[in-house]
Parts: structure tokens; sequence; C-alpha cells
């Protein structure tokens, strides 16, 4: 089948989080399996520095959101089996990050994003005709509405399935009624049953609304999503749809993240031989600068973008008592200042044993999933989560909340996981995980399952494409 995926970030070109990942690894893994996939995407200025100069297939293509046409180019680049095609639009793209500064989002990020749906229906038109368009979060969330709505009567998209997918019903692409004029929508979309949301424009409830099926990233947050308390608004709709609502768990890029292979740790290793790993924590202590001494302690690791959604409040309630442990701690993270202040202050109080980075950095996140013992993720929701899948296969133990993606991937053979919100509970299982760490027999055991898990993406691209065939395409 021809699938054209549509996303705002991509591993290895552009990446902020889990997204990127995805984007990254499962057009390649359908492509492995015989589909023939392309991804539509903005042409960043990180983008246009790692891949300067491929070429353009579509030049001044005409997009059209009110009464003057805006110009977009569109580049192309064949890499693992996939087309991937680039929106250029310097004005639009062109800029230091993908979302925001450190001041908060770009103010017209609804224009980018409106643009890169439209130059993927462009590419739709004239590049690339898919039996299925795959749209991933509120950033190619118009595909849908437009594909269905404005567009309605272009034969272009006649026998198109849309399948859209939630990586985070956290973040909507909510915007005030008066962006409808900027993006050139027809008014009709304004209505409760496809865009309308509590008085503003909300562009993930036009995708969810007008898709043919909608997915999202673990079985656990299928059914978490349609709950109040994890629904974000949107659950009242989404039990409206929940017949065509699926639950498939992402895998993990083993190319990239593996102690056997990977490129940026100090030592590799592998489940048969060990060894490796105390080298890789010896280096990490280093890194950040910790003493020699904390070989022996159980050294945690957290990398993460400091944000509500990761249980930083939890943390922050008990980050005393777990500093007051026999335990180190280094954390990798950048993003809200009072997350940033707590790992700053618990690190300047604890010198020896907590270090922080307030960075985004590659290489690090490598070298703590390799370097560290325990693997921390005690997130308020998650709708999948990748870290503690990456952790397993390093031999790290992962110390997660029992909520989505995190339920459905760990478990008492592989990790410890606690289900109350709380502080209390963190500090509980953490506490059990320090308790069973000294038995090094049941240790590596752990360890030994946790590596031994298959979450590769060949089993999840097999889900996408019955899924596919299912849409009818
Ligand atoms: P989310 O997408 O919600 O951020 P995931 O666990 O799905 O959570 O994916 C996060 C991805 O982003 C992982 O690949 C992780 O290594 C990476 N990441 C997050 N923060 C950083 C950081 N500060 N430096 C480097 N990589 C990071
Ligand atoms: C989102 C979610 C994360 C998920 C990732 C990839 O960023 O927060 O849980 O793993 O998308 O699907």
């Amino acid at each position: 089948m021809r699938i054209l995926m549509v996303a705002s970030e991509a591993a290895p070109y552009a990446k902020t989080g889990g997204l990127a990942d995805v984007i990254g690894a499962l057009p390649a893994a359908l492509a492995a399996q015989g589909e023939t996939v392309a991804v539509a995407m903005p042409y960043y200025r990180a983008v246009e520095q790692q891949l300067a100069a491929i070429p353009r297939v579509a030049e001044s293509v005409e997009i059209w959101m009110g009464a003057f046409p805006r110009v977009v180019h569109i580049r192309q680049l064949v890499e693992r089996g996939v087309t991937w095609y680039f929106v250029e639009s310097p004005d639009l793209y062109d800029r230091g990050e993908l979302y925001n500064t450190s001041a908060g989002d770009y103010p017209d990020n609804h224009i980018r994003f409106a643009v890169l749906s439209h130059a993927a229906l462009a590419v739709v038109r004239r590049l690339f005709r898919p039996d299925v368009i795959h749209c991933h979060d509120w950033q190619a969330a118009l595909v849908a509405p437009l594909a269905r709505r404005a567009f309605a009567t272009d034969p272009t998209f006649f026998g198109v399935k849309l399948l859209f997918t939630i990586h985070n019903l956290g973040y909507q692409g909510i915007f005030p009624p008066a962006i409808l004029a900027d993006l050139g929508l027809p008014p009709d979309l304004f209505r409760p049953d496809v865009m309308e949301f509590l008085g503003n424009l909300n562009l993930m409830k036009g995708a969810i609304a007008c898709s043919d099926a909608i997915s999202t990233v673990s079985p656990t947050y299928a059914r978490e999503i349609q709950t109040p308390e994890l629904g974000f608004g949107l659950d009242g709709l989404l039990r409206l749809r929940s017949r065509v609502l699926h639950g498939i768990l992402n895998g993990v890029d083993y190319g990239e993240w593996s102690p056997e292979t990977d490129r940026y740790i100090a030592v590799s290793y592998s489940a048969a031989d060990l060894s490796g790993k105390r080298a890789c924590k010896r280096d990490l202590l280093a890194e950040f600068g910790l003493p020699h001494e904390d070989l022996e302690r159980p050294l945690l690791g957290l990398v993460s973008r400091f944000v509500p959604q990761k249980g930083f409040d939890l943390v922050g309630e008990v980050a005393e008592r777990i500093a007051a442990e026999d335990l180190a701690l280094v954390a990798l993270g950048t993003g809200a200042p009072e997350y940033e202040r707590l790992f700053r202050e618990l690190a300047s109080g604890h010198p020896d044993k907590v270090a922080v980075r307030l960075a985004y950095d590659n290489a690090l996140a490598h070298k703590i999933e390799a370097g560290a013992d325990i693997f921390l993720m005690p997130s308020r929701y998650e709708p999948c989560g990748l870290n503690q899948i990456y952790s397993l296969r390093y031999g790290t133990v992962p110390v997660v909340r029992a909520t989505g993606g995190l339920d459905d991937t760990i478990d008492t053979e592989t990790g410890f996981k606690f289900r109350e919100y709380s502080g209390s509970a963190l500090l509980e299982t953490l506490r059990a995980a320090l308790a069973a760490y000294p038995d090094k027999k049941r240790w590596s055991e752990m360890m030994q399952k946790g590596m031994a898990r298959d979450h590769s993406w060949s089993a999840s691209a097999r889900e996408y494409r019955a899924l596919y065939r299912q849409l009818g395409g």
C-alpha cells in the first residue's frame, strides 16, 4: 500500500521528543515490510544544516489560505526505502527551534503548521498519491478537516483514507477563533461537531472528528483518553469514536538504541557480557563530575522534557528524602524554570550525589541509558514513553508510574511501578528498588529479563499495516 505520513518532527533531522523517534523509524519499518511510504515535514533550519542541497522536486507551490497565496517549495530525499518530502518556506521554518523560544511558542505556529497540512495535500495532488494519509499530532491535524470538508469535492482525495495518531492529547493546537480567518478556513468548520472547542478553534479535535480512524501509542492510553481524568476535554468525542480508536504500542529503533552498537557510550556491552556497563557507569559519573565513590551506590538516571506531564511535582515533593537515600542521581532535561530550579537546587545541596545537566543532548541521553542502574519515570500521564523501553534494552531497571505506555511496557519482572499519583508512592517504590539492588542475583535477573524483551518496530509496523488494510485502502 501507499502511505503518506505527515508530522512535525523526525529523527535524526529534527527532534524535541518521542514523536521524532517514531517518525524516524516507523516509515522505514513499514517500507522494510513492503509498503511504499513517504513522509511530509517542514524543511527546518536543522534539516537544511544536515541535508544541504537535496533537490527541489516541486517549485513555487501556491498555498491559498486567504486572498493571497503563500509559496513553498518541496525538497525530496530517499533514504532507507522512504521518500521524504520537506516543505521549504524560510520565513516559517528557517528558525533556531521547532516550536518555541524561551519566551514561549512562536506566535505564528497556527500558520506554520496549517501550511504543513496544505503542503501535504499538495504533495498528494502532485507527487505522491497515497491509499492512506497518516497524520501525527496537532501540527498535522488540519489535513483531515481540509481533505474531508474544505476540499470535499476535490477528486484527488476520493477514496484516500485518513488515519490520525495522537501522540499526546495534552497538546491539541488550540487557538482563538480569530485565526479562522488567518487560515482561510470555511466558517462551517467552526462548529462543536468539528473544530469549535469552548469558544476556541481546536485543530486536533478536527482531526479526531474527520479522520476515518484514530490511533494512539499504547492500548492503555487509548482507554485512558476516553475518561474525563485524562481526556483533556475531548474524552466525550473520543468515546463517540471509540469503535475506530486503536492503541498501538510504539516500537524502538534498536539500530539507535542498543548497548551492543551504541556509538555514544564508553564501552559496549550485551546481555551475555554486562561488564561494559560498569565502565559506562564510571564514564557517566565522570561526565557529571560525581565522585568515584558513587560507583558503589545505585545510580538513578532521568532524561526528560521538564514539563508537568512527566511527574516532576512528585519528585519535588520527596526530593530531599530521595537525596537522603544511599544513591546517586543524574538528570538531563530542559523546560519549565521551576523544574530546572528543583534539580539545580538539589544538585547544589548534594554535590557529591546529585548532578543535573540543563540541556538537550542526545549523546548524553544515550550515556545515561547505559550508565545508570535505575531509570526514573514517574509521569502523571504517558501516552507511550520511549525512555523506559530504551532502559529495558540497556539493563537499566525502570521505576515508573503505572500509566499509559509505562503500564503496558513495565511489569514486576522487569521493573518497579506505582499507581497512586503521590510523592509517598513514588518514594516507597523507589525504596523497594533500592532494597532489591544489593541482591546481585535478583537484580541481574531483572536486568536480563528487561534486556530480552523485544519492542522492535516490526511488530508495531504489522499492526499499523493491518489497520491500513482495515481502512480499506
Ligand atoms: P516525550 O515524547 O513525551 O518527550 P518519550 O519518552 O516518548 O517522551 O521520548 C523522549 C525522547 O526524547 C527520547 O528519545 C529521549 O531520549 C529524548 N529526550 C528528551 N529530553 C532530552 C534531552 N534533554 N536531551 C536529549 N534527549 C532527550
Ligand atoms: C509523545 C508522548 C510520549 C510518546 C511519544 C511518541 O511525546 O508524550 O509518551 O512516547 O509521543 O509516541
